[in-house]
């Protein structure tokens, strides 16, 4: 695995703690890779037969493939080996960021300014949904700070998504933002837009690309988290890359009507319930200028087929995911249409994951362009 870009904020583990984390990048790769295809094999080999001979036929939905899978001895090894793999990498982030993390602030505080902002709302209400589930098993979510005004969460999302991709985004991080970029200038040309949204922006990872693609552009970042925004901002600082980092609920911003021509998200939307993505659409639709775009990277379809479809809800029952079959499965068309958008400028593309490409056979973007 190469090794992460080491900015100035980045968790710097002991030796220890390094062993730790190469240990469970390691066992990630495996997991995904080789263990994760060998439930496919269990299920064909032993439980399909096992399902015939009981019912004279196979199983025929999600339901009862998780019915004939429950007392597999490979799924469960997996199951339980995956659940502690993820428990393993954000504790042995938190530990070592939680020892750092007033070295960190430190830091943090004494950065030369890059020409970014913060603004963190004292009065933000967080979203219900966001306080029920501690998101992918991440301790206290991406909301929780240690302490008044830290950027744990962020510290710990930076490094444990390194991990937890195994290098997979690249040293920086960046490869989903990299790829939204890719994108926008694949289908769109001749676009050089001079205002950028970033939606759910997490720790800025994918926020930077759109910044070195369109260097003379104004770049908002929000996220309802604070911790997340406060990492964010240094970060970026420390990255000299200047970004307007605000807490703010993208379902319903505080930027007047048309304020930009280009409206991005990474992997907000399968965090989130149906409704809010449908809200969030209208206000892409109220934020955009005319010829402005709206692009959101995450899943963008859900298998069909019942044992694809039980390993697809994996990550709901043990992961703590419980919004991404509604990402998948969302009616992007009628959700456009009726936030206002043509029904000839919707747009959908599936790409094919760069890493974990068994469990995300179905990342993609969607988006439209408003006229
Ligand atoms: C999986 S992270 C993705 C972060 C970032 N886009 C990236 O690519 O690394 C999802 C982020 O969405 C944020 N989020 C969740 N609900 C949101 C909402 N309603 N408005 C804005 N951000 C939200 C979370 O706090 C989290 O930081």
């Amino acid at each position: 695995m190469e090794a992460q870009y080491q900015h100035a904020l980045l968790s710097r583990p002991t030796a220890d703690e390094r062993g730790r984390e190469h240990f469970i990048a390691a066992m990630r790769r495996f997991l995904i890779t080789d263990a994760y295809a060998g439930n496919e094999t269990a299920y064909r080999a032993r439980q399909v037969p096992d399902f015939i001979r009981a019912h004279g036929r196979p199983p025929a939905s999600y339901l009862e493939v998780k019915q004939a899978m429950a007392g597999d001895p490979y799924y469960r090894g997996f199951s339980l080996l995956n659940r502690a793999t993820q428990e393993l990498l954000w504790d042995t982030v938190a530990e070592s960021i939680e020892r750092q993390m007033p070295a960190l602030m430190e830091t943090a505080r004494s950065l030369p300014a890059a020409g970014g902002s913060l603004t963190i709302d004292p009065d933000f209400e967080l979203p219900a949904y966001a306080r029920k589930v501690d998101i992918h098993v991440m301790p206290g979510s991406f909301h929780t700070a240690l302490g008044a005004d830290d950027c744990f969460a962020g510290a710990v999302y930076d490094r444990g998504v390194y991990l937890y991709a195994y290098g997979g985004l690249g040293a920086d991080n960046a490869a989903l933002g990299q790829g939204t970029v890719d994108v926008i200038r694949e289908r769109f040309p001749r676009f050089v837009p001079s205002r950028i949204l970033d939606m759910g922006c997490g720790a800025g990872m994918s926020t930077h690309p759109l910044a070195a693609a369109w260097p003379a552009a104004e770049i908002q970042a929000i996220d309802i988290a604070a911790p997340m925004l406060r990492y964010a901002h240094a970060r970026s600082e420390a990255m000299q890359v200047p970004i307007q980092y605000s807490q703010q609920n993208a379902g319903r911003t505080n930027f007047a009507d048309g304020s930009f021509d280009l409206v991005v998200s990474n992997l907000l939307l399968h965090e989130i319930p149906q409704s809010l993505t449908r809200q969030i659409i209208k206000e892409c639709h109220r934020l955009l200028r005319p010829g402005g775009v709206m692009i959101h990277n995450d899943l963008v379809g859900w298998p069909t087929d019942p044992f694809q479809q039980f390993m697809a809800e994996w990550n709901a029952h043990h992961n703590n995911e419980p919004f991404e079959r509604g990402s998948g499965t969302i009616d992007w068309h009628a959700a456009c249409t009726a936030a206002g958008f043509g029904a000839d400028d919707i747009f959908r593309q599936p790409v094919v994951a760069a890493y974990m490409s068994e469990q995300l056979g179905h990342v993609g973007y969607r988006g439209a362009v408003r006229r």
